[in-house]
């Protein structure tokens, strides 16, 4: 049997939509971007959402709206996708790494200590869909002592008067998090990736999610972003198109990362089924978290605690006792029985282009423990019980064949 890691979800629904916008005379953005960032808007309760063509473009474009420039810091986990911190890097600003904690998820603690009077935002990332503890982040921001020391160098960090939080929420679309708001609502700003490897795809994509306090209005910022994300263009093609309407203006230095209505029809047609596709993604979790935690050599991931509760995007099991070594090696003989699993996340200081800028693994110790002993299993909704019990064989026999060699 082979079975893959992540394949999209694609239905009839999902091909008559597509279809649907061939069809329509309009591909590019238009009506289905908007009726998917209603929907998400909806679905999150955020104060506006924003899809553009990729969480990258969607992180670099809000930071520079935040107006961060050289000299300016960005607080974000070693332990990510790449994307995390070279959106920082592109915005002009500095990625300050920091560690995790054993849930995988960005330590506090280590976000505390680097905190400096050039900190503009921190990055923290839901880790497999894993919400962090954003009501102690909101907090620790709005500390008097952490106020004090702000100093902001843009209009927009000036009228914040604050570190802004932006989570990177690329896995934990429909999460809750400890405050009982949805990721997507429970900080400044929150960007989903849409990718297609993601819970909901448009194959690439990103939502961005506002939830700027006052004096911001969220709907003028969405109007700013979307026109930055249109190359600063006072009118957008679809009303460019309109008869007589071909007049226009450049007003900024904008990027060109806009989501197109073909994208979109298939991320719209996913999200209908959305609470269906969720439910079937926590049964396979929850099949695996009772197989694994039998065995003493399994770290079952966290779900929830009672307050969050993961949007089960990935199962990312680590192996107790294990090293680099045994973990590749226990991948392979998984791989050997056709099954295809993965290892999230590569602790950034591990790649060459970051090692390169200077960042040590030896700093980042718990993010460089949870990676040598992780192996993420294959979970999306389509996974049969049948496919399940062969890919936890496969696991079991790996483990029973590498340790036998210890
Ligand atoms: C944690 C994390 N952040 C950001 C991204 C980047 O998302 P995109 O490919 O939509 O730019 C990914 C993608 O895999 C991710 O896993």
């Amino acid at each position: 049997m082979k079975i893959p890691f992540s394949p999209p979800y694609i239905d009839r629904a999902v091909v008559e939509e597509v279809a649907d916008s061939l069809q329509s005379g309009w591909i590019t953005t238009g009506p289905k971007v908007g009726a998917l960032e209603e929907a998400l808007r909806d679905f999150c309760d955020a104060g506006a959402v924003l899809c553009v063509n990729s969480w990258t473009s969607g992180a670099i474009l809000t930071l520079r709206w935040l107006g961060v420039q050289a000299g300016d810091e960005v607080i974000v986990p070693a332990y990510t996708y790449c994307a995390t911190a070279l959106a920082v890097l592109h915005a002009g600003a500095k990625p300050v790494m920091v560690d995790v904690e054993e849930d995988f998820n960005i330590s506090l603690q280590a976000i505390r200590a680097a905190i400096t009077p050039r900190t503009k935002a921190i990055i923290p990332v839901d880790i497999a869909g894993y919400p962090c503890d954003y009501d102690a982040i909101m907090g620790m921001v709005q500390e008097e002592g952490i106020i004090s020391r702000f100093t902001p160098t843009s209009p927009v960090q000036e009228q914040l008067g604050r570190i802004l939080v932006l989570n990177d929420a690329a896995h934990s679309i429909g999460a809750t998090a400890r405050s009982g708001r949805r990721t997507g609502a429970c900080c400044d700003v929150a960007i989903f990736s849409l990718h297609a490897v993601k819970n909901v795809t448009t194959a690439e994509g990103g939502a961005i999610c506002l939830n700027l306090p006052e004096p911001f209005s969220n709907q003028a910022v969405y109007a700013t972003m979307r026109m930055h994300s249109l190359n600063c263009q006072t009118k957008d093609a679809f009303s460019k198109s309109q008869a007589g309407g071909w007049r226009y203006d450049i007003v900024g230095f904008g990027m060109k990362c806009n989501m197109p209505d073909v994208n979109a029809a298939i991320g719209l047609a996913q999200f209908r089924q959305y609470a269906d596709l969720l439910s079937r993604r926590k049964e396979v979790f929850a099949r695996y978290a009772s197989v694994f935690a039998r065995c003493d050599w399994a770290i079952v991931p966290p779900a929830h605690d009672g307050l969050r509760e993961s949007s089960y995007h990935l199962f990312a099991l680590r192996v107790r006792g294990f090293g680099e070594a045994q973990r590749d090696a226990m991948i392979d003989e998984i791989a050997r029985r056709g099954v295809a699993v993965n290892v999230h996340f590569i602790p950034l200081p591990l790649l060459s282009y970051f090692r390169e800028l200077g960042y040590r693994i030896e700093d980042y110790p718990r993010a460089y423990d949870s990676y040598a002993r992780e192996i993420s299993l294959p979970i999306y909704p389509q996974l049969t019980r049948e496919q399940q019990d062969y890919a936890i064989d496969a696991v079991m026999h790996a483990y029973k064949e590498v340790a036998a060699r210890l």
